[in-house]
């Protein structure tokens, strides 16, 4: 979407991994201040996303939105400047049905989702100083059109405030399939292409709630074409650091989203994160991928089932390569620099995880444990004509 923000895959936390309906200010403003000391703003976590549930059940006399009144006794607008004062953004939830999800599901009482308010609710927004909006569909019915003509009435409320907001949507909620049809580019900044993570590795999904890291990667990766500045496929925010998954695991997730130019929003608490929870989350080599102007999500190299090697341009003509091993025990993944659209015979691999430096003449190779990722930046040597596997957005001529 063409709005000025998000040029590049938003960063940040949101409520509801860990908290799901039990927040309120004091939750929010704990956390803000651990992202501030944890030194997490500054490497570009900024967004502070407030998740479902932060709203009064009813809405006011004249049909507004209002905060809820013990979870955020000092309004909406406060919570905003405290995130504002902090140098952090402020993100906010809304449906485009008359409930919002947890509503749906009887977690919360009452209706106040977006329907028939959507320009009030905008405003509203725009006036409490918020920077993101997550509208989440939350239906069991409704057809593809349905939801780009509710999604797109959002799109234009919010750029008719003229405050820049990024624009989040679920398309998936319950209504599952219908996010990876489409590419979302023109609606919004970002869309979710999976139902729910959660805390798993593989729940044996591979569309239905809940999906695991694994079977989230396996729908995100073939929708690459559709992320560019503006537009990234959101494959739900992170379980990095939460119970569930092995370290390895963890990075492997964190690595993955990094080169699939995944929006990244931690989703652990961050009040106590642990030294190696924060070593993942602020992987600046990663981080720098992800962030990566060009805005290109990474290509699938090859695939044998076992071991997977995407590839991600950069601006500066560098790849990032993730060797992937999505089997049960550890083995050696190896590409070419060929395969990733380099030329030449003469490379630096960092490998973004150790820090360390090697030199190749065109093998990329790692021993890689179980559902381990190995990320290496490549550089040196030229820039090849795409082979097919490699046309990404804008690249279809063959050129790049
Ligand atoms: C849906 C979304 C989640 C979260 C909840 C809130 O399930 O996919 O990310 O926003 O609703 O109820």
């Amino acid at each position: 979407l063409n709005n000025g923000v998000a040029r590049t895959p938003p960063m940040g936390w949101n409520t509801w991994n860990t908290f799901g309906c039990n927040i309120n200010e004091t939750l929010i403003r704990q956390m803000a201040d651990a992202i501030v000391a944890a030194g997490m703003r500054d490497l570009g976590y900024r967004y502070v996303v407030v998740d479902d549930c932060w709203f009064n059940p009813d809405r006011d006399a004249q049909g507004n939105l209002q905060a809820h009144p013990t979870r955020f006794p000092s309004g909406m607008r406060a919570l905003g400047d405290y995130l504002h004062a902090r140098g952090l953004l402020f993100g906010i939830y809304q449906s485009p049905m008359d409930q919002t999800c947890a509503q749906y599901f009887d977690a919360f009482p009452g209706a106040t989702g977006s329907l028939g308010h959507e320009a009030q609710d905008a405003r509203q927004f725009a006036a409490w100083g918020v920077d993101f909006l997550k509208y989440d569909w939350c239906s069991p019915s409704g057809t593809i059109n349905d939801q780009v003509t509710a999604f797109a009435k959002m799109r234009d409320a919010l750029a008719a405030t003229g405050r820049p907001i990024v624009y989040s949507i679920n398309p998936n909620s319950i209504h599952e399939k219908t996010g990876p049809l489409r590419n979302w580019s023109d609606v919004a900044n970002m869309w979710r292409t999976t139902e729910d993570i959660t805390n798993a590795w593989d729940t044996g999904q591979t569309n239905g709630y809940p999906m695991g890291i694994q079977n989230i990667v396996n729908v995100n990766v073939p929708l690459a074409s559709y992320a560019g500045p503006g537009g990234f496929n959101d494959p739900d925010m992170m379980e990095v650091g939460r119970s569930g998954l092995t370290a390895t695991e963890q990075r492997s997730h964190f690595a993955l989203w990094a080169v699939m130019a995944a929006p990244l929003i931690a989703g652990n608490d961050l009040r106590s994160a642990s030294a190696e929870t924060l070593a993942i989350l602020k992987n600046a080599d990663l981080i720098a991928v992800n962030q990566d102007p060009l805005g290109l999500q990474a290509v699938q190299v090859s695939n044998d089932g076992t071991r997977r090697v995407l590839a991600k341009r950069l601006a500066n003509g560098d790849v990032a390569v993730a060797l992937f091993n999505q089997g049960g025990s550890t083995t050696t993944i190896s590409t070419t620099a060929a395969a990733i659209g380099k030329t030449g015979s003469s490379f630096t691999l960092r490998d973004l995880w150790t820090g360390a430096s090697s030199t190749s003449s065109g093998t990329i190779s790692a021993t890689v444990p179980a559902h381990g990722t190995t990320v290496f930046r490549v550089s040196g040597g030229g820039t090849s004509t795409p082979p097919p596997s490699f046309r990404l957005r804008g690249e279809a001529s063959g050129r790049c």
